[in-house]
């Protein structure tokens, strides 16, 4: 297709052999040195030889904040908006900046996605279901709120709140000041505006609902057993105690349950009726921005057929999503909010028009990273030149029970498809979740083995392009395993509980991250340029254009390459 053609690159010749492309996924470069730096701890002898070995084909990238198109430089970076711009090779305004906007200006308001909604929430009742935070990763408690107050002022009389508690892109154990929030933030609203307004169902993150990528149905079942049936193993008259009791110690010296895992809980009357089952003619929302976490109980809303688990009953609702989640597949069909329109990537010319082939590897928990964010939010390959392949994550474990994860099955599929010749002259892109998901743990010892076991693959891997003749390109999307730690903000010290221990920091981190290339089918001459010391993420979708004998279309940011 000829409007997908790209020029041959003026000194860099087409590669004969593939491009391996790394991600390491949360693996910044943190600013202390210290026994919370997980990558400092680990031995990662290869990533440390690359920094050391070739100053002129390593350096740091920006990847949090406006540089990722996300509102403000206090946001961190994560792997949606780092993946989408690593891909894009462009930054776009991010779905938590489109969110604020429309908020801000009240015309969400006036768009179709709540003129769809608006006389079910006016008639039956109004839920809104996602994650109940700050982290501005999925959803935001602002937006949260400014969505309850804005239905509610414009007629709809019973809300119901179904959260998800976080402790991940936040510190764990927040879960409890969110719910008592809420709730102070519910009862003003009922003065105010005289409307009903209640909790009514939730659970952990990582146990209710927010599956992705399907790596575990049964997350999002028991979503939609609270959320839509009103069942669940536990029932609270009051949300603050609900997860208060269900973060308590199960059995006698047993650990307790974290934010994140926090069982499903449903909350019910003085009746004990649930006091918000979703029900023929309400209006649904979620509320989270962001795709990967919610494409899942968006289908179990939004399907007729739907085999992936038994709902029991299937609301006739009016459904929205704050967004929509993929664009392809128009899921939902309904929005709030316009999804920023992340076109003309770096993978739409490689497969429709310089036909080289692809290869993108991770395992379940990470696959869509370096596929549907890596081409802009798309569920499927733009056509058969792109090979998508998922290893099956460990279903319903917290990673730091097994921190190596499946980095083995990934780096031997890696090397199989640089050795198989079926991938020379493109791309052979790999997704490292570890430093990541077992991060996000805020276990640091076991962080330090993940970090370990992935530095151990990327020297595999980089013989393995040695031995094929071939280049490779390793970057990350964002800090997380090079601080472990909450730090007094000014200080940089490390925060402690009263009896010492450090207070574990589980979210990503506003940490620049390394890129680094290389190969021996690489001309002697390639090396970074030293006029863009801001490049961010996205500078890397025109290098890789570059790496692989392309010139990068001129909408895209600049190139790293001199
Ligand atoms: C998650 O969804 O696991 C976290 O909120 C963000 O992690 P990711 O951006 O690295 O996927
Ligand atoms: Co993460």
């Amino acid at each position: 297709d000829d409007k997908w053609k790209l020029k041959p690159h003026p000194s860099i010749p087409k590669p004969d052999k593939p491009l391996l492309v790394v991600v390491l996924d949360g693996w910044g470069e943190g600013t202390h040195n210290d026994d919370f730096n997980a990558i400092h701890k680990a031995d990662t002898p290869c990533m440390d030889s690359l920094k050391e070995g070739a100053p002129q084909r390593w350096r740091l990238l920006k990847a949090h904040g406006t540089a990722v198109g996300l509102p403000t430089d206090d946001d961190m970076g994560n792997s949606e908006v780092g993946h989408n711009a690593l891909g894009a090779g462009q930054v776009v305004d991010q779905g938590a900046r489109l969110c604020d906007k429309a908020l801000e200006s009240h015309r969400l308001w006036d768009l179709d996605g709540w003129k769809y909604l608006a006389p079910a929430a006016q008639a039956g009742t109004l839920h809104l279901i996602g994650l109940l935070s700050d982290g501005g990763v999925h959803s935001r408690y602002d937006q949260l709120l400014l969505l309850l107050t804005g239905a509610a002022e414009r007629g709809a009389e019973r809300l119901r709140v179904h959260c998800l508690t976080d402790g991940r892109d936040v510190e764990d154990g927040t879960s409890v000041q969110y719910m008592q929030r809420l709730q102070k933030d519910l009862a003003t609203l009922r003065e105010a505006a005289g409307v009903d307004a209640a909790i009514a169902s939730g659970g952990g993150r990582m146990r209710v609902t927010m599956d992705r990528y399907e790596s575990d149905w049964k997350i999002v079942e028991r979503g939609w057993d609270a959320h839509v049936l009103g069942e669940a193993p536990s029932r609270f008259t009051d949300p603050v105690e609900a997860v208060e009791k269900l973060r308590e110690p199960k059995a006698l010296g047993g650990k307790p349950a974290s934010d994140q895992w926090l069982e499903p809980f449903v909350i019910v009357g003085k009746d004990d009726k649930p006091v918000g089952p979703i029900e023929d003619g309400d209006a649904v929302v979620i509320f989270n921005f962001r795709a990967d976490r919610v494409l899942e109980l968006s289908r179990a809303f939004e399907y007729e057929k739907f085999d992936k688990f038994e709902r029991k009953r299937h609301p006739k609702v009016r459904f929205a999503g704050l967004m929509q989640y993929d664009g392809e597949e128009k899921l939902p069909k309904h929005f709030l909010v316009p999804p920023p329109d992340i076109e003309r990537t770096t993978g739409e010319y490689l497969a429709r028009g310089c036909c080289v082939p692809t290869y993108a590897c991770s395992e379940s928990q990470k696959i869509g990273h370096v596929s549907f964010f890596w081409n802009g939010n798309r569920g499927q390959p733009f056509n058969s030149l792109e090979t998508w392949h998922e290893v099956p994550s460990d279903k319903n474990i917290p990673f730091n029970e097994k921190p190596e994860m499946k980095s083995r099955e990934i780096a031997d599929l890696g090397k199989e498809a640089l050795r198989s010749g079926k991938f020379d002259g493109g791309q052979v892109r790999l997704n490292f979740p570890n430093p990541d998901m077992v991060g996000h743990t805020g276990d640091l010892e076991a962080t330090i083995v993940a970090c370990t076991a992935v530095d151990k693959c990327v020297k595999e891997l980089l013989d393995e392009v040695e031995a094929v003749g071939g280049r490779w390109l390793v970057t990350a999307d964002h800090g997380n395993a090079e601080d472990m730690v909450q730090r007094d903000k000014k200080t940089g010290t490390p925060l402690r509980e009263a009896d010492g221990r450090p207070r574990p920091l589980t979210a990503h981190t506003l940490n620049p991250v390394p890129v680094v290339i290389g190969g021996p089918g690489l001309p002697d001459s390639v090396r970074f340029r030293e006029d863009l010391p801001n490049a961010g993420l996205a500078n890397v979708g025109p290098t890789i254009l570059n790496l692989l004998g392309y010139e990068a279309p001129p909408h895209m940011v600049p190139t790293l390459l001199a």
